[in-house]
């Protein structure tokens, strides 16, 4: 069987940054309290005419020099993202014409957090069957139009950003073993109500401020540790391997309380787990992607490592990668 892995990564991330300091200007809350309960310090916000494949372009641009490849070379973009720049055309599509991708077949997946690791393990399938040769996969939100600026349960969590990379055949490593899960029944956990076709915009889901995130977020924090705990364990069997065998983890950055628990829970040193929470706080599906990035840029993935990439969102959704670098 062909062996599918990562030949080139890139990341783009807005200039804007908004502190905890900014926020508790805006919201009852304070920087000690964001920083103990989350991890988190600052966030990037796009610029008003910035929109999601804007900054899928920044970040597939970085992948393909990475990846020594020209546009035309892709054949295939997924853009992982539930905040696309509107519902239709895809994201896909726009990042395409925007970096000149004409050879490429594109699409969207929705798999919120879990959105990367979704859009590899298509990617991956793809190229092992011989329908397509270079894959670009794209995690880029702009979470910050989807957030209600005036709920302090949510609004000090999210931020914007994207993070690409080139899968292509390689002689040696590569994907080792991918293990994805969903569970609808607790869809009603975090979700956008409004602006779908259940309840299309109107004056009155304006009005009732349903087109913003609404998350109970002390149920998904529980469900957050054991899914994402289960997932390492299963892919990492899946794949032969066990924790110890592991050089780095990049879990999704949601909360860095979720992230120590589970790596407790898995007998992991943090010194093994990749954070950058606390500059950019929950990108969703860019944030594992744009972690990728800068762990292989800052010399923390070597030839020869073992990589899990551990991921957790709204669906529910979750789905592990092993990697050998
Ligand atoms: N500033 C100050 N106080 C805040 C606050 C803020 N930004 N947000 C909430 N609070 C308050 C609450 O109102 C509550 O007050 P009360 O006790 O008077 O009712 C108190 O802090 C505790 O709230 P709680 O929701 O229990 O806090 P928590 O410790 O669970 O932390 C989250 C909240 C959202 C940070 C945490 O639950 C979390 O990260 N959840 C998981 C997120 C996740 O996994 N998402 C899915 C993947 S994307």
């Amino acid at each position: 069987m062909k062996k599918v892995g990562i030949i080139g990564v890139g990341k783009c991330l807005p200039k804007k940054v908004l502190t905890n300091a900014d926020l508790a200007k805006m919201v009852d809350t304070s920087d000690e309290w964001i920083i103990t309960r989350t991890g988190i310090k600052e966030r990037r916000l796009v610029a008003k005419n910035e929109a999601t494949s804007d900054l899928a372009a920044g970040a597939a641009k970085m992948a393909l020099e990475n990846a020594c490849l020209e546009p035309v070379d892709i054949d295939l973009i997924i853009v992982a993202t539930v905040t696309p720049d509107m519902s239709f055309p895809s994201a896909a599509c726009f990042l395409q014409n925007s970096i000149g991708a004409k050879n490429a077949v594109c699409f969207d997946v929705s798999a919120a957090c879990a959105g990367f690791v979704y859009a590899i393990s298509i990617a991956q399938q793809f190229i092992t069957s011989g329908a397509y040769k270079n894959a670009l996969v794209v995690g880029a939100e702009v979470l910050s139009g989807v957030t209600d600026w005036k709920d302090r349960n949510t609004c000090v969590l999210f931020g914007d950003g994207a993070g690409a990379v080139v899968l292509s055949e390689v002689k040696s490593g590569g994907i080792l073993s991918i293990y994805l899960g969903s569970d609808g029944s607790k869809a009603d956990l975090l979700k956008i109500s409004a602006g779908g076709s259940r309840h299309p915009a109107s004056h009155e889901t304006v009005d009732n401020r349903l087109h913003y995130i609404k998350m109970q977020g002390n149920e998904l924090f529980k469900i957050a540790v054991t899914t994402m705990s289960h997932a390492a364990q299963t892919v990492l069997k899946n794949a032969g391997l066990e924790c110890k065998d592991v050089d780095l983890v990049i879990p999704h950055q949601a909360n860095l309380r979720i992230i120590m628990t589970m790596a407790k829970k898995l007998g992991l040193s943090m010194e093994k787990v990749y954070l950058n929470i606390e500059r950019y706080g929950n990108m969703s599906s860019a944030s594992t992607a744009v972690a990728l990035c800068e762990a292989v840029n800052e010399g923390r993935v070597k030839r020869g490592d073992i990589i899990l990439l551990d991921t957790f969102g709204a669906g529910l959704v979750w789905g592990a990668c092993v990697i050998k670098w």
